[in-house]
């Protein structure tokens, strides 16, 4: 089993909103790796704003990258991926063979349009499940139609989808919205990923440090393994998340 793994980071340069260019991508890799972090899942963006990568651009480039952090440190490994913008073209996308799953494994990871309702998300995971594909809701603390309304996100996962959240939404801000939501849903033990979604080096940075913190304080060291090393070690594995086992 690996270390701490980041399951969704714009650590690819020149692709979309991420890493600007190589430069910035071994900053980015340098401060994940003095934050604990041994793999990362590159996850660009591939949609509508961002455009359609090839799988081979970014296998080209994950290579690219994993030799910048092989110089950094011998165990660190980057892996392929991508963050799916949910569209209908996107099921034909995954027909055709044109999206790149995470770490070629079963697991995709997808995020929709903030706007979308609770009916259009459900409807979206039971096509990409019915493609055979386990679908990861990337972020899921960005949906306002969820909040205040965990059944629907137990109803999510009852279709087969995966819950992703964000570090930086453990921070301590009682009062919004989304950092209370994902405080409920950690509480009824519905998160199954915390990533960084890192993209650069100023504003969303590539660290897991507010859900490290929170969980050192809460006294859940289980569940940081659980959700920074176990559950990824799933994915890298292409084997299901064991739901409701505790790790020590
Ligand atoms: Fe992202």
């Amino acid at each position: 089993m690996g270390g701490v793994c980041d399951i969704h980071c714009h650590i690819l340069p020149g692709l979309d909103d991420g890493a600007s260019d190589m430069v910035m991508t071994e900053r980015m890799l340098t401060r994940a790796y003095e934050s604990g972090i041994r793999t990362i899942v590159a996850t660009p963006h591939f949609g509508k704003g961002f455009g359609y990568a090839s799988p081979e651009q970014i296998y080209a480039l994950v290579e690219q990258v994993q030799q910048a952090a092989g110089s950094i440190h011998p165990s660190m490994q980057v892996l392929p991926g991508e963050e799916l913008m949910f569209q209908f073209r996107l099921l034909e996308q995954m027909d055709r063979g044109e999206i790149v799953s995470l770490a070629g494994s079963h697991y995709v990871l997808v995020e929709f349009f903030p706007g979308l309702d609770f009916v259009a998300v459900r409807t979206a995971i039971q096509e990409i499940t019915a493609r055979g594909y386990w679908p990861i809701i990337a972020h899921v603390e960005r949906y306002p139609c969820f909040y205040g309304k965990v059944h629907l996100v137990k109803q999510l996962i009852a279709a087969g989808a995966y819950i992703q959240v964000n570090s930086s939404s453990f921070q301590q801000k009682w009062l919004r919205r989304d950092i209370h939501f994902v405080r409920r849903l950690m509480d009824e033990g519905l998160i199954d990923f915390v990533a960084t979604d890192g993209h650069d080096m100023h504003g969303r940075i590539p660290v897991l440090d507010d859900f490290t913190a929170y969980t050192r304080k809460k006294n859940l060291e289980s569940e940081w393994k659980r959700l920074l090393i176990h559950n990824p070690d799933r994915i890298i594995q292409d084997k299901p998340i064991r739901r409701g086992e505790k790790y020590v």
